[in-house]
């Protein structure tokens, strides 16, 4: 099992491979699975800029194609002065699977920040229908 030391070298690992050229800002995700498998992944922009893919969402695609879908943490690593949550978008794919995810963000100097899912998304949409 990796402790939180490992797993944020694999996050800096990973943010070294993001594709960050409009924004220049990397992020490194780390998805640990209930069992202690890690699944990286990192942003990757796109010039329409919509299209951007944020590195929770990567890891966490990376980890259903790998048939995981219970999740005990999700770690973050940038270079920004103040470690930062994910984005509102990635909260709500992540909810789908883990509501409560602890999540743990580490800035530029190694500072961090931790939450759950829960806190920074207490009203997560839910399909309230009894169609299909
Ligand atoms: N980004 C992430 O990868 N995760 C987040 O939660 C917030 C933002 C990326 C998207 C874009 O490539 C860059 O950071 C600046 O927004």
């Amino acid at each position: 099992m990796a402790g939180i030391e490992e797993i944020v070298a694999r996050a800096r690992e990973t943010r070294e491979r993001a594709y960050a050229p409009y924004s220049g800002f990397k992020v490194g995700a780390v998805l640990e699975t209930e069992d202690g498998d890690l699944h990286c992944g990192c942003n990757v922009e796109n010039a329409s800029l919509g299209l951007t893919i944020c590195a929770e969402r990567g890891a966490l695609v990376g980890a259903l194609a790998a048939g995981r879908r219970k999740f005990r943490r999700l770690v973050l690593v940038t270079d920004g002065e103040e470690a930062v949550p994910p984005c509102g978008a990635c909260r709500e794919v992540l909810a789908e699977f883990s509501p409560d995810l602890p999540i743990v963000s580490v800035d530029g100097r190694g500072g961090l920040k931790e939450w759950t899912l829960d806190e920074l998304l207490p009203r997560p949409f839910h399909l309230n229908t009894t169609r299909g």
